[in-house]
């Protein structure tokens, strides 16, 4: 079997980008990021889903045209409009002049918008559950708007029980030769799952449950993604960390997230961090906001049970990247969390400390326990720092 063949007829086109540094312009890419493609075939019809980032098009139109040959590609199907999918659709028009482009009302829209293609008969608009028959082969269509954008869809390949899913169940990571999860090591992309949902999808977590609920009925013998492997041992798995990150169902663990700028908040964090692992925890991620990337520290506030914030006092405020970080947790509407506050101040006390308490009442997180400290650790604050650990372990529901 050909390493671009996932099943009977179904073809990966996709391409993989070493080369961004950052994802949206924001979010760290260490080990690449894949943007994924595919063909499928049907007796009389081919089908392109999706396409790739622009930069990338050269290859992928080389990987189109190696998988159709002399064939002409008769639909585009459009799940996605991100232009990290949809940047290469003026070309792929071009390449097969009779194309249809195949989307739903908002994607017709974002097409035009995004593209200026304005000529109505280019366009197969769809609705939630239409087919399309390619030739013995049928593509069904489910509408699962705002995951991540409000035109995303997925569409399903019931003969080979394979689903084009989109954003959801995708990660960070480029590919290394294999496409399927059985035809690599898959193990890497899991921590990438995290961030990405976290960091890309975070905020939509009920409309990814709705998503995921639709699907509940579908047979599923192959997930493909947009970004990262095709999904085929491992699809239950992922579905979980799909579905309880969807859910704010968190693991058992404690992020600590700091901001310090002379060593005096640190050591606040480092008493917590060990007090917690005295008492059991093995689960802890202690970040400097200041020198982590915010992806990590989402992702990882993201996933475990426990978050423990701390800034000093800056500009009567928290430290700007502890402000970030809880800006990020607010919009991504982040919730059941044991969460603790701790703050440091040299004459304006409470300041710190305040700003959490806004955050934590805004977002209805209560405030399991919490410290402010004057200029630095006595044995006073250390004992202080410690019953707010134990605080916090204690208030843990997995441990
Ligand atoms: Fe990979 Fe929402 O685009």
């Amino acid at each position: 079997m050909n390493i671009t063949d996932i099943a009977r007829n179904v073809f990966y086109c996709g391409v993989n980008d070493r080369v961004t540094d950052k994802f949206e312009g924001l979010w760290p890419l260490p080990q690449g990021v894949s943007y994924n493609s595919y063909i499928v075939k049907g007796k009389d019809k081919i089908a392109l889903i999706d396409t790739v980032r622009i930069d990338e098009v050269r290859e992928f139109l080389d990987h189109v045209h190696a998988i159709s040959g002399s064939a002409t590609i008769d639909y585009l199907i459009i799940n996605h409009m991100e232009p990290d999918h949809s940047g290469s659709i003026p070309v792929v028009l071009a390449e097969f002049p009779d194309i249809r482009i195949v989307g739903n009302a908002q994607t017709v829209s974002m097409v035009k918008g995004f593209y200026g293609i304005t000529d109505d008969s280019r366009y197969c608009l769809i609705k939630d559950g239409d087919t399309i028959d390619l030739g013995e082969r049928e593509l069904r269509f489910y509408l699962t708007p705002m995951v991540h954008w409000p035109e995303t869809m997925m569409c399903y390949v019931p003969d080979v029980r394979l689903l084009f899913s989109g954003d959801a169940f995708g990660c960070f990571g480029a590919l290394c030769g294999g496409v399927t999860d059985s035809e690599m090591d898959s193990d890497r992309y899991i921590p990438e799952m995290y961030r990405y949902y976290s960091n890309i999808v975070g905020k939509y977590g009920k409309f990814v449950e709705k998503a995921i609920a639709k699907l509940a009925d579908i047979e599923l013998d192959y997930i493909c993604p947009t970004h990262g492997p095709v999904w085929h041992e491992r699809i239950s798995e992922v579905m979980d960390i799909y579905g309880n990150l969807a859910a704010y169902r968190p693991e058992k663990g404690v992020t600590i997230i700091y901001g310090s700028m002379y060593g005096n908040t640190a050591e606040v964090a480092e008493i917590i961090s060990c007090r917690l692992a005295q008492r059991g925890m093995r689960n802890i991620r202690v970040h400097s906001a200041t020198h982590s990337s915010m992806s990590e520290m989402i992702s990882d506030a993201f996933r475990y049970e426990g978050l423990v914030v701390g800034s000093a006092t800056y500009s009567m405020r928290l430290m700007p990247p502890v402000e970030a970080f809880m800006s990020a947790m607010e919009t991504r509407e982040v919730k059941n969390k044991v969460f603790a506050a701790f703050g440091s101040y040299t004459w304006a006390k409470g300041a710190a400390l305040g700003a959490l308490r806004e955050y934590a009442e805004r977002m209805k997180m209560p405030v399991v326990a919490s410290l402010t400290m004057q200029q630095s650790i006595t044995d006073a604050f250390r004992a202080e720092a410690e019953a707010l650990a134990d605080a916090v372990y204690d208030a843990l529901t997995l441990k």
